[in-house]
């Protein structure tokens, strides 16, 4: 190939990816599928690389990342990235309504209100059209220059295609992670053991200081922009400016709105204060603007925000309550999680005991002391959470909490690992929570489904030194259990029974079962799928396993390490004597009818008779289709106990059929 054909090559390609990727990220349409793009993308990479030449700044190969950056470097803003003054309620918002028209000396003005979104504010320079720079707020006056990882983030422009674009102007968002990229990251953190992330605003900034901008882009973050700076940009409102960078490929969040007055911005209020939960992103109020540039510049700045625009923020329901101590949990990976314990307070319909603290970089944040009164709110969780301090009740005495430096359970020193934020007990085979933990993880619902062993019975069984792997669960004999304290007869039978039952649990469980740090049950499907048995991965290599695909180096590395330690081979080999599951069995098709066939689904609550993923699968056996999210296309909404509100509501006012359980189970029996 000739360096022309290669570079109209990369030219008709890095357009081709550009169009689809616009196509998917702003306008929601999936015009090839994830394998054609993939292609697409490999075959621009290829060239890049044969022909260094012409791999451009704004070439799409960018949004997968791979630059590593060691020292962000610091960059002064060109103008200053302020912050806003808050209200919390209306007559406040009144005195700023009054502060302006007096500001403005009788004139006519207009609102233009957003809401105000729950992320990490980024400011993007473009020359001729191209990205050149992102970088954080930082102090508002000089920020970090983080402009490979930005790339990375798809809804954030690298070219502008347009005929007109200033030579040099800044747009200014806020990054976030989706909340439901969020939760699902904290989904599969539970399944593997570890500590769950504390918010998507703290993960979203974490993010994009990572060093390794493959793992940002891999993140799933995700950019609105909400305004328009520079010099000679012929806008004469803040509405224009959106409009504009609408028009160049930006995301703007189509919840804007502009206000003739004070009572239509009050009404904008009142309408995003539920609705505002069904988005996507976290948004804690909303940001009230002038629309006027002429007029914003005339009201001018205080020193830290300026005097035309405001935050009004929502009230979440919080308390305080005071902090009476830190109790330090091991989980069965080691991962020590720092737990709040409060003094009882009521809150949101329960009595609120404890909160999570995440891990030591959370409690330095808050910089959280015994005895503090915090406040506390109930967010999406169902674990409340500390939101804050109130520093003026503070005891005078008060020092910094350290964490621990000693394992709370068995006293080895811990360890914290390179770029990790929790702390890990090494004492992987004789620290007693990881042990029991290893077997509670063993028999869980979504593992070997032994629901007639419970917490209490494992640590009995633990104390009484019959059990210290799950191999040994297969081990117990009928008198080794009716001795133990509370058992009887039918329940000793019926413990026996559960673990015989076990053996016919699939292969891809059991290994999910087995604990193999990083291994949760995707990784667990897709590995037993591939390998086939045990056997197979145990003398899998790590080039081996990194070439099973979404198989990467971490998950690579930890079942390499599991393989190499004699004790997990011993316990292998034991469970296989028991006659568990160690295979793949190519079964029958699960498919049992296609009475849901063409219909779509949205599960959402919990169920009497299954744990969701089993209903979600029951749906797929009869035909149906599963999805996430309640948009108009769908057809059911399956509505258990405690489903969220916003979702429900969302399904009614799109006028879904909304299932019961029992309703969904005559659909499916009545075939
Ligand atoms: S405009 C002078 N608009 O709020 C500041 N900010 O407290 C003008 N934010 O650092 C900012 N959503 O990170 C603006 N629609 C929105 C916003 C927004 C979130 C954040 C932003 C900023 C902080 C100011």
């Amino acid at each position: 190939m000739t360096k022309q054909e290669a570079k109209k090559e990369i030219l008709e390609l890095s357009e081709k990816i550009n169009y689809y990727n616009n196509q998917y990220y702003q306008n929601d349409i999936s015009a090839i599928s994830d394998h054609e793009f993939d292609i697409l993308l490999e075959k621009l990479i290829q060239l890049e690389q044969n022909f260094p030449e012409f791999k451009f700044e704004d070439s799409p190969s960018q949004r997968v990342g791979g630059t590593i950056t060691k020292n962000f470097q610091t960059v002064i803003h060109r103008y200053p990235m302020l912050s806003l003054g808050n209200t919390y309620s209306k007559d406040e918002l009144k005195d700023f309504d009054q502060r302006v028209q007096k500001g403005l000396g009788g004139e006519d003005y207009q609102y233009f209100c957003e809401l105000k979104f729950d992320g990490v504010a980024i400011s993007l320079t473009y020359e001729n059209g191209i990205l050149k720079r992102a970088v954080t707020r930082g102090d508002g006056t000089k920020g970090d220059d983080i402009t490979n990882n930005a790339k990375t983030i798809k809804t954030i422009p690298l070219r502008i295609n347009s005929d007109h674009v200033p030579a040099r102007f800044e747009v200014r968002g806020e990054v976030f992670m989706p909340r439901n990229v969020f939760d699902q990251i904290n989904k599969e953190k539970e399944e593997i053991g570890e500590p769950t992330l504390a918010n998507p605003r703290n993960t979203a900034s974490g993010t994009l200081k990572m060093q390794d901008s493959s793992i940002v882009a891999s993140r799933k973050l995700n950019c609105y922009a909400y305004s328009l700076m520079g010099e000679g940009l012929s806008i004469h409102t803040h509405g224009e400016g959106i409009k504009f960078i609408e028009e160049w490929g930006f995301k703007v969040s189509p919840t804007y709105q502009l206000c003739q007055n004070l009572q239509e911005v009050n009404k904008y209020i009142d309408k995003w204060e539920q609705k505002r939960l069904e988005l996507p992103v976290d948004t804690d109020g909303i940001v009230v603007k002038i629309d006027n540039l002429q007029q914003q510049n005339n009201l001018g700045f205080t020193a830290k925000s300026p005097r035309w625009a405001i935050a009004y923020k929502y009230q979440s329901e919080s308390v305080s309550t005071v902090l009476n101590s830190i109790s330090y949990q091991v989980g069965r990976t080691g991962a020590v999680t720092p737990v709040a314990n409060l003094q009882p307070i009521f809150l949101a319909g329960t009595t609120v005991k404890r909160a999570s603290l995440h891990n030591a970089n959370e409690i330095k944040r808050l910089d959280i002391r015994i005895g503090d009164t915090v406040f506390v709110e109930k967010g999406g969780e169902i674990i409340p959470k500390v939101t804050g301090i109130d520093l003026s009740s503070r005891k005078a005495n008060s020092k910094p909490l350290k964490f621990i430096d000693k394992c709370p359970e068995c006293g080895t020193s811990l360890q914290k690992k390179e770029g990790e934020a929790a702390h890990y007990c090494p004492n992987y085979k004789e620290c007693p929570p990881q042990i029991k933990g290893r077997i509670e993880h063993y028999i869980q619902r979504n593992a070997m489904d032994i629901d007639s062993l419970g917490y209490q019975t494992i640590k009995l069984l633990f104390d009484t030194n019959l059990i210290h792997t799950p191999a040994d669960l297969y081990k117990l004999k009928y008198q080794d259990i009716i001795q133990l304290e509370g058992f009887k007869d039918l329940s000793t039978r019926n413990l026996l029974n559960g673990i015989k039952h076990s053996k016919q649990i699939s292969f891809e469980r059991v290994l999910f079962a087995l604990g193999i740090r990083f291994v949760g049950r995707t990784v667990a499907e897709k590995l037993a799928l591939h390998f086939k048995n045990i056997e197979n991965i145990r003398n899998a290599s790590f080039d081996q396993l990194i070439e099973v695909p979404e198989i990467g180096e971490r998950i690579a590395q930890s079942v390499v390490e599991f393989f190499e330690d004699p004790e997990n081979i011993q316990m292998i080999n034991e469970l296989k004597q028991a006659g568990v599951q160690l295979e793949f069995l190519e079964g029958p098709d699960q498919q049992i009818s296609d009475c849901l066939a063409n219909r779509t689904f949205v599960v959402s609550g919990v169920f009497e008779n299954f744990d969701r993923e089993e209903l979600k699968e029951t749906i797929k056996n009869h035909g149906g289709k599963v999805v996430s999210s309640v948009s108009g296309k769908l057809d059911y909404l399956v509505a258990g106990d405690k489903m969220g509100p916003a979702k429900l509501k969302k399904a009614k006012d799109f006028g879904i059929k909304i299932l019961s359980e029992q309703e969904f189970m005559h659909m499916i029996n009545d075939q």
